[in-house]
Order: C-alpha cells, then structure tokens, then sequence
C-alpha cells in the first residue's frame, strides 16, 4: 500500500463558524498525525458560483488561509493552497464532466438549494463535479467534511468508479471522515436549520474569530426548548441537544456525563457553562490569528500551489494518456 492521503477544501465565502469547526476543520489538523499525507485547499474557484465582488473575494481568500493555519493546519506536514493557482484542477474537472449524468447532478440538494437563489448558472451546476476533481487529482483517499457534503462524495466515488471502469483503474474512491459528535451543528436561532456562512442573522453561528462577550452573548440568546430539564434529545429538544453537542465537543467530556451534571439548575446555569467552554476553546485559535503575519501567510501558500502543482501534474500525465489526449 502506498502513502495514504487526506484532501479536504472550504470556501472563502465568509468567515469560519463554529459549524465548520467542529464538523470539518478540527478533523483536518487531527488528521495530520494519521495519515500520511494531508492536502488543504482554499477552494475559491468554488466561491466564484454564486455573486460576489472581486475585491471582497481577495480579502477572503487571504483571511480563509489565515484562519486555517490558525487553527492548527501546520504547513510544514500539510500542504495548503488556492485551488485557483492549480489549473490542473480545472482541466480533470472537465474529463470527470463527461462522465457525470445530468440527471445525478440536478438530484444535488446544494444545487437545488443555491439554484432559485442565484438563479442557475453552469459553475454551480458543475460544483460537484469540480468537488471531485479537487479529490480524485490528488487520488485521495478520506475527505473530512460535515455531514452535508456526503452526497458529494458519493458523487465523487461514482466518477472515479466510472472513470476507473472506462480508462483503468487510477483513482481509490474516498472515504468521507465525519465526527461522531458535531458532524450538523445547527443554527443557534433556529435549531432545526444548519448553522451557516450564508443565514442572515448573525446571532446564528459563533465565528472563530468572536471574541468572549460576543460568544457568552450569542449562547444566553441561543433558541431552546420549552421547560428547563438538559436532555440530549434530537426530536424534543434539537436547541439543548446543539448546545450539548458543542459543550462536549468543546470540553472532551461525554454528553451523558454533562447531561448528569447540569440536569438540574435549569438552562441558565448551563448555557454559562457551554459559553465557557466555547470561549476556551476558541482562545488560542483567536491568539494564533492575531499573531500570524501576512506575509507568512503569502508566502505558504504560495509554497503551497508551488507543490500542489508538481503533484496534480503527474498525476494529470496519467490521465491524460488514459483518456485518449496525448
Ligand atoms: P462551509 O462552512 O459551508 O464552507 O463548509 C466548510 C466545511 O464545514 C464543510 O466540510 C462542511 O461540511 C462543514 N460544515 C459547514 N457547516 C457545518 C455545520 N453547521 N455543522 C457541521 N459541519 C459543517
Ligand atoms: N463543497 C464543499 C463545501 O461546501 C467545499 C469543497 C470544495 C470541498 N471542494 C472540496 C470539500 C473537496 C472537500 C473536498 O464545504
């Protein structure tokens, strides 16, 4: 067996929440001691589908790169770049096209979902298919995302599946790597919606950037259920059991060992405590963002796409030949 590798990607589209934290980035810098290559990827040609202006899309590309080394992505055993300065990702994303059915792509729930709201266009249509591309050029084999993207990986194994079918065989079908706690962190004003970049209020996702008053104040208004008993449950309490999500994931501690500590005392006992732990949490991520500089930054990802490229490269040769192109 080979080196076995990690890929995963997130839009610079607005700033990192709590959300994404615990359901995919928290597992991209654990992931860097099990395996044995991790590859990160500031995904702005993704960025590009829905409006957005030019200048805001470069503050956010630099400020995304940023926040990843801050949360712990080391560049010196992963590899971190702007999936725009590799256009080999382009180029497979285009042969992985001509194997995709219209009729998977339009079954697509974030399609469906952006698709009213940005009136259609190509980019968005051909998402997913840019998705797998960003995996397979880097014959990946696990993918750390949330709970939402799996049906884009299905899509992912289904193209290499057939690509593999039709040319030979060339790309392993990635795992998608999912916490077991926190893989849907849900709005905290509306515990039945995702929390998201995209949800008009802002009292509805922590950011990793807010600071201790922003976060004690977001949690004391966060939406729960009627009565005042701590229960982890999905169906009856979907606002406690967010909360409790977090507040474990934050702590380390199991849901039934805080469920037995904060039964009693009623809900605003509790909420302080999960704003404690959210705020302790986000500490060094906050610390080691003020301290990087940006030129460091510049400079990494530019190393980055350097490498990336050299890689997609070789791996583009093969399937170049494979599809008839050289
Ligand atoms: P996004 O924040 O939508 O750009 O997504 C970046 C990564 O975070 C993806 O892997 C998502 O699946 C994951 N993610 C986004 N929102 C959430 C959420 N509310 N709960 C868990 N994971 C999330
Ligand atoms: N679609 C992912 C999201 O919305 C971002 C993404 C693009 C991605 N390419 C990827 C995630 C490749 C994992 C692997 O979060």
């Amino acid at each position: 067996m080979g080196p076995r590798r990690v890929f995963s990607g997130i839009q610079p589209t607005g700033d990192f929440h709590v959300g994404s934290y615990v359901g995919a980035l928290r597992n991209w810098v654990a992931l860097q001691d099990q395996f044995d290559e991790t590859i990160y990827c500031v995904v702005d040609l993704h960025a590009m589908t829905v409006p957005y202006d030019p200048a805001d899309l470069r503050a956010r590309r630099h400020e995304s790169a940023r926040m990843l080394l801050a949360v712990g992505v080391d560049p010196d055993r992963s590899l971190l770049y702007y999936q725009s300065e590799v256009p080999q990702h382009v180029e497979l994303a285009w042969i992985l096209g001509t194997l995709a059915g219209l009729g998977q792509l339009e079954r697509m729930t974030q399609f469906k979902e952006k698709a009213d709201r940005a009136k259609q266009n190509l980019g968005i249509f051909a998402y997913p298919v840019l998705q797998a591309a960003d995996i397979l050029v880097h014959k990946a084999h696990a993918v750390p995302v949330g709970d939402d993207q799996s049906q884009h990986l299905e899509l992912t194994r289904d193209l290499a599946h057939r690509f593999n079918s039709r040319f030979g065989e060339e790309f392993p079908l990635p795992e998608t790597i999912t916490p077991e706690i926190g893989s849907r962190i849900m709005s905290l004003t509306d515990p039945t919606a995702k929390m998201s970049k995209s949800d008009p209020s802002p009292r509805s996702r922590i950011l990793l950037k807010d600071g201790p008053d922003e976060i004690s104040k977001k949690v004391k208004a966060a939406v729960t259920d009627t009565g005042s008993d701590v229960v982890y449950d999905w169906e009856a309490k979907p606002g406690v059991s967010n909360l409790l999500e977090l507040f474990s994931v934050f702590t380390g501690r199991p849901i039934p060992e805080l469920v037995d500590e904060y039964s009693v005392g009623g809900y605003g006992v509790f909420k302080g405590a999960v704003a404690d732990a959210i705020v302790e949490g986000l500490a060094p991520v906050r610390e080691a963002y003020d301290a990087l500089d940006d030129a460091e930054v510049t400079e990494v990802m530019a190393r980055g796409a350097g490498t990336a490229r050299d890689r997609a490269e070789t791996s583009m040769k093969t399937v170049r030949e494979r599809v008839g192109i050289v």
